[in-house]
C-alpha cells in the first residue's frame, strides 16, 4: 500500500483549529492521547442517533442492534492484535484499568507471601502502582530490570534476575518517555522458561506498531483506545482463555453473573465475567471504528512513517544543541528532551503560544526520571497525522524559547 500521509491531516477536524490568532494547532502529544478522525466521531454519533439502547438484555430491535455493534467492535479489536478469538478481549476503561484488573484478580488469587514481581525501570505508573498495592497487601517483593544509559533494557541483568524465579514479569512494549521498543517476544519467552506469568503494557505499542499477541505469546496485553484514534473511557485487556477462565471476577454486578441467590452467585463466561455493569457502548463502537481506520492505512506503514519523522526530529533537535534521551535505534515516535536549565513547563508554555502542543513533566514515569537524574523533560510525540513540517515548527518554536532565555 502506498499511503500519502500528507493527506491524512484532513481526516481530523481538530487539526484545522487555530489555538491562538494565526496559530494553527501543531499537535505533538499523541503519546498522552491521540486526535480522533471524523469516521470515529460519526460512528459514535450514529449509535446515539439510531441504535441507543442497553446491550445484552433487550429483546427489542435497537438493543439487539446495539449488542451486535458492541460485539463486532470486540471482534475488530481482537483481530487487530491477532488474538485467537473475540473472547480473549475484555473491554475495560483504559490500559490502567486493564493492568489493575490483572494485579487485583490474578495477583490476589495466585501470588503468595515472598513471591517476586519483575517490572522494568521504564514503566509508566500504571504498571508500577497496582503491583505495589498488591505487594503491600500480600507481602510480595518487586524488582526492576535496569535501563541502560542508552535507554535500552539491560537484558543480561534480566536473565540473571530470572534465576530468582519471579512469578510475574510485567513490562512496557514501548516506553512513553524514551521511545524504546522492547524485545517483547524474547522477554516473554525467557519469562515463560522461568515459569513466570507475562503481562505486557501495550499502551504505546498497540497504537504505533503491528502487534501480534499470538506470536509474542504473552499471557496478558493491556491498551487504551484513546491512544489509537479512538475515544476516551474504553480500553482493552487481552488474556489467554485458560487463564481468564480460572481467574476470579474483578468487579461484581450486572452482566458478569450467571445466577444470583441470597447466598451467592455464579459467573458468566469470559469475557462478560469481567465486564460488570453497563459498559461504554458508544465508546466500544468508536474503538472498532478507530481500528478500521488504522487498518485502512496499515500498521507497518504507520510505524515506518512515525519512525521516519522521529529520526528527522532527533537529527533536527540534536543539530540545534538539544539533548534527547533514549536510544538511537529501536525507538518509536517519542522525543523527550532537556534544554540547559530551562524548565520544561516554560518550554511548553512558550511553544503553546505558537500553537504547538507538547507535554512537560515526568509523564507518569517518575522513577525513570529519577534514574536519569532529571526532575522533568519536555516530550514531543508523533502519530500518523504528523509531518516533517510539524518538526520544523517545533524547531522554530524552540529557537524562540532559546531567544527568550538568551541561550
Ligand atoms: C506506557 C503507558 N502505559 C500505560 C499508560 C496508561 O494509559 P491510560 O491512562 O490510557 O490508562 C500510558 C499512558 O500514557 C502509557 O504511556
Amino acid at each position: 500500500m502506498n499511503i500519502d500521509f500528507s493527506t491524512l491531516k484532513k481526516d481530523f477536524p481538530i487539526l484545522e483549529r487555530e489555538v491562538h490568532p494565526g496559530k494553527q494547532l501543531v499537535y505533538l502529544d499523541s503519546t498522552a492521547s491521540t486526535q480522533k478522525p471524523q469516521l470515529v466521531l460519526d460512528a459514535m454519533d450514529e449509535y446515539y442517533q439510531k441504535h441507543n439502547a442497553n446491550i445484552h438484555r433487550g429483546v427489542y430491535t435497537i438493543s439487539e442492534e446495539a449488542t451486535q455493534m458492541y460485539e463486532e467492535a470486540r471482534e475488530k479489536v481482537a483481530k487487530f492484535i491477532h488474538a485467537p478469538s473475540r473472547r480473549n478481549v475484555i473491554f475495560t476503561r483504559n490500559a490502567t484499568e486493564s493492568l489493575n484488573l490483572v494485579a487485583f484478580t490474578w495477583g490476589r488469587a495466585y501470588l503468595k507471601k515472598g513471591d517476586t514481581i519483575l517490572l522494568t525501570e521504564m514503566e509508566h505508573h500504571s504498571n508500577i502502582v497496582p503491583w505495589q498495592i498488591i505487594a503491600a497487601e500480600k507481602e510480595l517483593k518487586i524488582e526492576f530490570i535496569p535501563v541502560l544509559a542508552d535507554g535500552k533494557l539491560d537484558l543480561q541483568a534480566y536473565e540473571l534476575m530470572l534465576n530468582k524465579k519471579p512469578k510475574v514479569v510485567s513490562f512496557t512494549h514501548m516506553s512513553n518517555v524514551l521511545g524504546t521498543i522492547t524485545p517483547a517476544k524474547r522477554i516473554t519467552e525467557l519469562a515463560h522458561q522461568a515459569g513466570a506469568l507475562v503481562v505486557i503494557d501495550g499502551a504505546q505499542s498497540v497504537p504505533h506498531l503491528p502487534v501480534d499477541i499470538t506470536d509474542i505469546d504473552a499471557d496478558f496485553l493491556a491498551f487504551s483506545a484513546h491512544k489509537m484514534c479512538g475515544p476516551t473511557g474504553i480500553g482493552a485487556l487481552y488474556g489467554k482463555l485458560d487463564i481468564l477462565n480460572a481467574m476470579p471476577p474483578f468487579l461484581g454486578g450486572g452482566d458478569m453473573i450467571r445466577k444470583v441467590t441470597f447466598e451467592g452467585f455464579t459467573t458468566s463466561d469470559v469475557p462478560a465475567k469481567f465486564e460488570a455493569g453497563t459498559p461504554a457502548i458508544a465508546e466500544a463502537i468508536g474503538f472498532g471504528a478507530a481500528v478500521d481506520y488504522l487498518n485502512s492505512i496499515g500498521m507497518e506503514e504507520i510505524a515506518r512513517h512515525e519512525q521516519e519523522i522521529a529520526k528527522y526530529g532527533l537529527e533536527q533537535l540534536e543539530a540545534s544543541g538539544i539533548k534527547v534521551i533514549g536510544p538511537r535505534e529501536s525507538r518509536g515516535g517519542v522525543l523527550s528532551f532537556v534544554m540547559d536549565e530551562i524548565h520544561p513547563h516554560d518550554i511548553a508554555q512558550i511553544l503553546d503560544s505558537e500553537g504547538i502542543a507538547v507535554r512537560a513533566g515526568h509523564h507518569c514515569a517518575q522513577p525513570l526520571h529519577l534514574k536519569f537524574g532529571l526532575p522533568a523533560t519536555t516530550r514531543a510525540s508523533f502519530y500518523l497525522y504528523n509531518s516533517k513540517d510539524d518538526v520544523n515548527s517545533l524547531v522554530k518554536g524552540l529557537d524562540k524559547v532559546k531567544q527568550m532565555f538568551d541561550r
